[in-house]
């Protein structure tokens, strides 16, 4: 069955990611793409050969689809995904789901309610090392996790007018934008839910009301103990872009994962120890070293959701998760 898509803010990442990885796959079918910006909308149109519109009711009344993809600003994306829903369709919306938490669950247990799709564009969870890690941590190859490490970050200046910059349009700055990515994906790979949080947060380097860099630290329902560094201030050259996790047994070290594509490399050692050495001698082991394999993450996360469509079945785990996740950045940024 060919899934017929729709696209809600056609400008940003979904030229530039969505659009193209829905069109790698022949079972997909782009019949209509909006964008608030009329010569947006036009460019993108035309650039796909399909028809466009400036607004989402008009296009969902005119085109016939099953399923919505939603790349517009955060603040858009609750009313335009129950308009989306209103139509009966399905949804993929951009993370993170809503400005809040609040908002995040009323979206989610509406679509439950309605038995219609909706999924989330973390992405990262389909890299080919973090099902690696997340395998190797199931299988025993750490031992019990106690300890992780995620560093992303993103250059990012001012730039007049940017919806990211302002708490109203983006719900939050660094934190709310990148540190979702590095929750979303701790707690997928840990299957495990963050419990207590703590976080400090400051603007120093740019001159927008929304934080420019962020440290959390946390403790999940399980007890593992982490910790999150998020930048829109730290030169994308000089960043390592680091995902670490140890456990009783050894460790699992990703280095260029986190990020739009399938790169990077993830080293494991498998180090168990027995006795207490007060000599705290080290023995050095290589770990094994596996690369990232280059495969579009869009598209992965694009062939999750459609194989969920075409099985008439519905999913709400990582919708579900979300949600979670925009509890804990509720909670961040309540707490300051
Ligand atoms: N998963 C990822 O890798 C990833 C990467 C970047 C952005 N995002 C997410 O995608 C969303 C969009 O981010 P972006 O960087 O593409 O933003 P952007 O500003 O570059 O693009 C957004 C597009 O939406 C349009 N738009 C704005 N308001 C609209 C409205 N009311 N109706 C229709 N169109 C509207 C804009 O004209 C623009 O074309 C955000 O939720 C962001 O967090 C995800």
């Amino acid at each position: 069955m060919k899934i017929k898509w729709a696209i809600i803010g056609a400008g940003g990442i979904a030229d530039r990611r969505t659009i193209p990885a829905i069109l790698k796959d022949k079972e997909n079918e782009l019949v209509a793409v909006m964008d608030r910006v009329e010569a947006v909308a036009e460019q993108i149109g035309k650039k796909y050969g399909v028809p466009y519109f400036t607004n989402e009711k008009d296009m969902l009344s005119a085109v016939d689809c099953d399923a919505v993809y939603i790349g517009t600003p955060v603040m858009c994306h609750f009313e335009q995904a129950m308009t989306a829903l209103s139509f009966g369709k399905h949804v993929f919306v951009e993370k993170p789901v809503a400005l809040t938490a609040k908002e995040s669950r009323a979206l989610v247990d509406a679509f439950k309610k309605a038995g219609k799709q909706i999924t989330i564009g973390y992405m990262m969870k389909h890299h080919n090392l973090h099902e690696k890690a997340k395998a190797l941590i199931a299988e025993g190859e750490i031992g019990q996790v106690n300890s992780v490490r995620a560093q992303f970050t993103c250059w990012y200046p001012d730039i007049p007018g940017a919806w990211r910059q302002k708490k109203s349009l983006g719900g939050g700055g660094a934190i709310m934008d990148l540190g979702v990515h590095c929750i979303e994906l701790l707690e997928y790979l840990l299957d495990d839910e963050i419990e207590e949080v703590k976080s400090l947060y400051s603007t120093r380097t740019f001159s927008y009301e929304v934080e420019d860099g962020g440290v959390i630290i946390f403790k999940t329902a399980g007890g593992v103990l982490g910790h999150i560094d998020v930048n829109f201030n730290i030169p994308d050259a000089a960043s390592e872009s680091k995902l670490e996790l140890y456990g009783s047994k050894g460790y699992i070290l990703c280095k260029g994962t986190l990020g739009q594509e399938e790169t990077g490399t993830l080293s494991h050692l498998y180090a168990p120890q027995g006795d207490y050495s007060a000599m705290q001698n080290r023995v050095v082991n290589e770990p094994v070293v596996y690369t990232g394999g280059g495969a579009d993450l869009y598209l992965k996360q694009i062939q999750n959701f459609c194989d969920l469509i075409r099985s008439g079945k519905t999913d709400y785990t990582y919708s579900d998760r979300a949600v979670q996740v925009q509890e804990v950045v509720d909670k961040i940024y309540e707490n300051n």
